[in-house]
């Protein structure tokens, strides 16, 4: 019989990537998403969609059927959302998470798997192991390290199997609905595609380890699928390769066959990543995870989806 999967966040950029290619594996997938920024017209249609509020608990108690597994993606996405309002943005990641390891406690989901990020490596050396001592240097990535010490004492405390990903910056389609909270990679292509001038912020010299959603669908996949008992574990998703943001703005002008210059500006962050490389042994050994996507393919593969579209329906970030 196959498995149900409920993934939080499931319209968003990664979640509806996700959920689409689960599906395509034989789950059962559904949807869950309070559309808070989302859009469902990112799902196929063969995918459940099912609006809530990982927030409210009694949304999760209201679910139709019972899950196997439960990935969860919902949550406020990016630090300038910390930024326009700090109090929702923690509630939401912080209570939002309680929730969903309660309700996967009381219905004996098998496994739940959530979102962390790369982020709070903060200026730690590179590659980042899972294994460092960290800092969280901004909101965002104090409730993402608060989430990895939530799951941990979770699993001691309830035996409940967590796995988190600490996500290297992802990229890749149906990531339209982020505006101006999507990846550079995204926001760059859109730019450049509208002949309008991408801002880089500081000296461009900032390095990015830059991870297609495909393959970080396939490291979530292959967590879902491994018979291994972790308890609670946190896994770097990544390529080991970086960039920094001259170098992307290259290969989009060269893939478009433009040469926009961009525009430097003092940074609005308080702190942003200098370097971002990940370190994939563990998830190497633990889970056989090796990244395909190369930046080129990805960046193809977003400039063929802007093809053939009216400028009107681009993001304008
Ligand atoms: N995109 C990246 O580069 C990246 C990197 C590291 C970690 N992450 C994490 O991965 C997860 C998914 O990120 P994404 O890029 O797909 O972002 P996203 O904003 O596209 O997806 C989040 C989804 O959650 C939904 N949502 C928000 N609050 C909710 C709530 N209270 N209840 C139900 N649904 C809610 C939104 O409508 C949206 O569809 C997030 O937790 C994010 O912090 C992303």
């Amino acid at each position: 019989m196959s498995k149900n999967v409920l993934i939080t966040g499931g319209c968003g950029f990664i979640g509806s990537n996700l959920c689409n290619r689960i599906y395509q594996s034989g789950y059962n997938v559904s949807a869950f998403d309070n559309l808070s920024l989302g859009k469902k017209e990112n799902l196929t249609p063969k995918v459940k969609f099912i609006k809530g509020d990982v927030e409210k608990i009694k949304d999760l108690e209201n679910l139709p059927g019972k899950y196997d597994y439960i990935v969860h993606l919902a949550g406020a996405s990016c630090t300038f959302m910390f930024q326009e309002d700090l109090k929702a943005a923690m509630s939401n990641n912080i209570l939002g998470f309680i929730n969903v390891l309660d309700f996967a406690r009381k219905t004996k989901v098998k496994k739940v798997l959530f979102a962390s990020t790369s982020s709070i490596y903060g200026d730690n050396p590179t590659p980042f192991t899972e294994d460092q001592h960290v800092i969280p240097p901004n909101f965002y990535s104090v409730a993402k390290h608060s989430m990895e010490h939530l799951a941990n004492v979770y699993n001691r405390e309830y035996g409940t199997e967590i796995i988190g990903f600490r996500f290297l910056s992802v990229y890749g389609p149906k990531e339209e609905h982020k505006t101006r909270y999507a990846n550079l990679v995204s926001q760059f292509l859109w730019n450049i595609w509208l002949d309008k001038i991408p801002i880089v912020y500081g000296d461009g010299l900032q390095e990015r380890d830059l991870t297609n959603v495909a393959d970080v669908c396939a490291a979530v996949q292959l967590a879902v699928e491994t018979p291994k008992k972790f308890g609670h574990t946190i896994f770097n998703v990544g390529t080991s390769k970086n960039y920094n943001l001259h170098e992307i703005l290259e290969k989009i002008n060269q893939r478009l066959g433009k040469n926009i210059k961009h525009k430097h500006i003092k940074s609005p962050l308080k702190w942003t990543a200098r370097h971002h490389l990940a370190d994939l042994t563990k998830i190497q050994k633990a889970l056989g995870y090796v990244p395909k996507y190369t930046l080129d393919q990805g960046i193809d593969e977003i400039a063929k989806n802007l093809e053939g579209r009216p400028k009107s329906s681009i993001p304008n970030v």
